[in-house]
């Protein structure tokens, strides 16, 4: 609620004021004022940026106009010849930029289970610069153990990047389990209601943060002010929408673990899942996503037609409940063959659970699998 910003010294306003000055008059040119140009610093943007480093225990957060520019300025950290290690089934953007822009200047990544220390280690080589963790991942949510990943890392000088959007800062803390940089895309639980595009790098190294707000500055993909402020409102309230939204997905997560449309439910909070138990060691909660498979494909058209409350499409992280088809969706930039190597078919759904009464979004899921077919 209150980290980042006390009250507009200025006014007293007990929310922030919204800069949209991109020049700021220098009475005494050689004795500039802490603000000079828009690109380089923005007062907004840096209220936001402090409340996320300091709930992300780092030294600084640089804000972003998406998560997408918050990655890639994660990835131009690495130098021509840089290979990267990143969690096997990340979301499909990640794969996208690597591949189709990152590969053209030399910098190469491999896809692992982060989950599987043994597979991480194999994947090393003597050009390994960072290894990228996605948590949860997405769809299938395994679970990474950052404290472990981390020590191994360290041993060989690399970088350990976490993309924590799934989790937030409000579950789990990367920096304080050993990372060195934390991404998130802002887009979805930070901001919490669909309604603005942005990302977050934050960091507890003081030279990482000097180079990341050097890439910031030099390549301008910066948040801006009226999304800086929206995204600083969606944190005074994350806490409350996740613990409901958790509670909620854990309740729909037992109801469909019994359906009988149902193949299989992949959801931290069951015992059943295989990162259950690193998920209670290393995290606060087991989050608002869980993704099923449903046992016939040819049902999944008719399951999101029948489907009365949640929203079927892309994205996450909302209030409302949405429906995604990972192929269709999060994963559409992956070749037919990546999809399969990380067995994301068409029966699979992604359910991003929202703050729908709980009794009714399963009614409305239940009834339409029902229907279905
Ligand atoms: C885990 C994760 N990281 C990053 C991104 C990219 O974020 P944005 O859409 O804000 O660019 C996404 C997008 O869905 C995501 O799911």
């Amino acid at each position: 609620m209150h980290t980042g910003y006390e009250v507009d010294p200025a006014t007293q306003a007990v929310t922030p004021p919204i800069f949209r000055a991109t020049t700021y008059h220098q009475g005494d040119p050689w004795d500039p004022p802490a603000y000079d140009y828009a690109r380089s610093g923005n007062p907004t943007r840096h209220t936001f940026e402090a409340a996320m480093a300091a709930l992300e225990q780092g030294v600084r957060g640089l804000a972003f106009a998406s998560g997408m520019a918050a990655l890639t300025a994660a990835f131009m950290l690495c130098s021509q010849g840089d290979h990267l290690i990143v969690t096997r089934d990340c979301q499909g953007g990640t794969q996208r930029v690597l591949r189709g822009v990152f590969s053209r200047f030399g910098i190469q990544a491999s896809y692992i289970d982060t989950d599987d220390m043994q597979a991480v280690s194999d994947a090393r080589t003597s050009d390994t610069r960072a290894i990228l963790i996605e948590n949860f991942s997405n769809p299938f949510l395994h679970v990474t153990d950052i404290s472990h990943v981390t020590q191994w890392a360290h041993e060989f000088g690399l970088l350990v990047m976490v993309d924590n959007t799934f989790i937030t800062p409000y579950l789990q803390n990367p920096l304080s389990l050993g990372a060195d940089l934390v991404i998130h895309s802002a887009t979805k639980m930070i901001g919490g209601h669909s309604d603005i595009t942005a990302g977050v790098c934050v960091t507890k190294d003081e030279e990482l943060a000097r180079q990341l707000y050097f890439i910031q500055n030099a390549c301008g993909a910066i948040l801006s002010p009226d999304d800086a402020y929206m995204s600083l409102r969606g944190l005074h309230t994350l806490p409350v929408r996740m613990d409901r939204a958790q509670q909620t997905a854990m309740e729909l997560a037992v109801a469909l673990s019994n359906h009988p449309r149902i193949q299989s439910v992949y959801y931290p909070g069951l015992t059943s899942h295989p990162g259950h138990e690193t998920a209670v060691r290393t995290m606060r909660g087991f989050g608002q996503m869980l993704t099923i498979r449903l046992k016939d494909p040819t049902w999944v058209p008719g399951f999101t037609r029948h489907l009365r409350l949640a929203r079927v499409g892309a994205g996450f992280g909302g209030t409302e409940t949405i429906v995604s088809l990972p192929e269709l969706h999060c994963h559409a930039a992956l070749t037919p063959q990546e999809r399969q190597e990380r067995h994301i078919s068409s029966d699979v759904v992604r359910i991003s659970v929202g703050l729908e009464s709980s009794a009714d979004l399963i009614h409305d899921i239940t009834q339409a699998l029902t229907l279905t077919g």
